[in-house]
C-alpha cells in the first residue's frame, strides 16, 4: 500500500472541504490510503500515530492545502511550514511525492502566489511534485491553474461552496496525485 497524507489548514471550512474532495479521488486508487490532517492539530494523536508529524513521516506522498490569505498561504499554514525547518536540516521528506491546493474568494485572488509558495515548500524538502493535470474544458479547473489545484468558494457556508465542478476538479486532481504516488512507490 501507498500512504498519502493531506495537510491543510482552513479557517472557515472551504478549503476543507476542497481537501475533502481532493481525498476522495485518492481513496478511489487502488492500493493507496489517506490520512487528511489539520496542521493546527499536527502535534496531536491521529489514527495509529501518535502524532500528525509521525503520520506525515509514514506518508509516501504529502499534499499541501492552505486558503489563500492575503496573496499567500495562510499564517496558519506558515506556522506549520516553518516548524519543519528541523525535518529540512534532516532531509526526511526528501523524494516523497508532493503536491498543493489552494481556495480562495477571488477567481483569481493571487492563488498563482500561494501556489507557488507551497512548490517552493516542497522542493526545499527535495521533494517530487506533481502539477494539476486536468485541463480548463469551460467547467473543470475554471480558474486555469496548473501548479497545483487553485479552486474558488463564494462568499457563503461550505456547504455551499466551492461548486460541483470545483470539487470535481479536485476529485480529478486526487487521482491524479495517488496514481503518481503509486507509479514511485512501485518504481523505488
Ligand atoms: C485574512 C483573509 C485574507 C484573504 N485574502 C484573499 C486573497 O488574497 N485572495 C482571495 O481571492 N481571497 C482572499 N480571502 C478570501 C478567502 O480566500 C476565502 O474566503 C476562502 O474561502 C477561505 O477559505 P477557508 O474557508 O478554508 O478559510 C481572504 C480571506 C481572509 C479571511
Amino acid at each position: 500500500m501507498s500512504s498519502i497524507t493531506i495537510a491543510y489548514h482552513s479557517g472557515y471550512g472551504h478549503t476543507k472541504k476542497v481537501a475533502e474532495a481532493v481525498a476522495g479521488g485518492i481513496a478511489s486508487v487502488t492500493g493507496v490510503t489517506v490520512t487528511i490532517l489539520d496542521v493546527t492539530k499536527v502535534e496531536e494523536p491521529i489514527g495509529e500515530f501518535a502524532s500528525g508529524w509521525e503520520a506525515l513521516q509514514a506518508s509516501d506522498g504529502i499534499l499541501f492545502g492552505t486558503p489563500t490569505y492575503m496573496a499567500g498561504p495562510s499564517a496558519p499554514f506558515k506556522t506549520f511550514a516553518d516548524s519543519t525547518v528541523k525535518i529540512w536540516f534532516e532531509r526526511k521528506w526528501k523524494d516523497k511525492v508532493a503536491g498543493g491546493f489552494t481556495n480562495s474568494g477571488s477567481n483569481a485572488g493571487d492563488k498563482g502566489s500561494t501556489l507557488s509558495a507551497l512548490f517552493a515548500l516542497a522542493a526545499q524538502h527535495e521533494m517530487i511534485w506533481v502539477t494539476l493535470g486536468v485541463r480548463n474544458d469551460g467547467t473543470t479547473n475554471k480558474n486555469g491553474y496548473y501548479q497545483g489545484l487553485g479552486t474558488q468558494s463564494d462568499n457563503a457556508s461550505p456547504e455551499e461552496t466551492p461548486n460541483a465542478a470545483e470539487l470535481d476538479t479536485s476529485s480529478q486532481f486526487g487521482v491524479r496525485f495517488g496514481e503518481a504516488v503509486n507509479r514511485w512507490v512501485k518504481g523505488a
